[in-house]
């Protein structure tokens, strides 16, 4: 095999292995639970399923955060961001 086909045999095998493995634990909730630096604040102040203690008032809640500080998320993202909330730390029935 020469030396380019090698190459380019080994470019496509790992993009296709990273692709993959990215989609499989890449929840797009997480990934705009990151980009909009929430944590920032909620590391201070966890997510608190006793206070937040249905799935609806998870929706409300960051809806409120993206209202009060004007981080500019669309509903669909809002729904992203609670699931992958629910599913990490509340675990509230839909
Ligand atoms: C500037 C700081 C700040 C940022 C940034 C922020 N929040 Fe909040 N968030 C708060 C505060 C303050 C509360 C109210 C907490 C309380 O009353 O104890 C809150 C409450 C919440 C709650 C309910 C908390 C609970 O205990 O159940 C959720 C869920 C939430 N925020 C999600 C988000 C998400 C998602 C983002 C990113 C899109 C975000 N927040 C960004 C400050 C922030």
């Amino acid at each position: 095999m020469k030396k380019a086909t090698l190459f380019l045999t080994i470019t496509t095998l790992s993009t296709l292995f990273l692709s993959h493995s990215a989609f499989a634990e890449l929840h797009p909730g997480k990934v705009l639970h990151e980009d909009n630096n929430c944590l920032k604040c909620h590391v201070d102040k966890p997510y608190n399923p006793v206070k937040t203690d249905t799935y609806p008032k998870l929706v409300k809640s960051i809806r409120s955060c993206n209202d009060n500080l004007g981080i500019g998320l669309f509903d669909d993202e809002i729904e992203e961001l609670a699931d992958y909330l629910n599913d990490t730390y509340y675990q509230h029935k839909k």
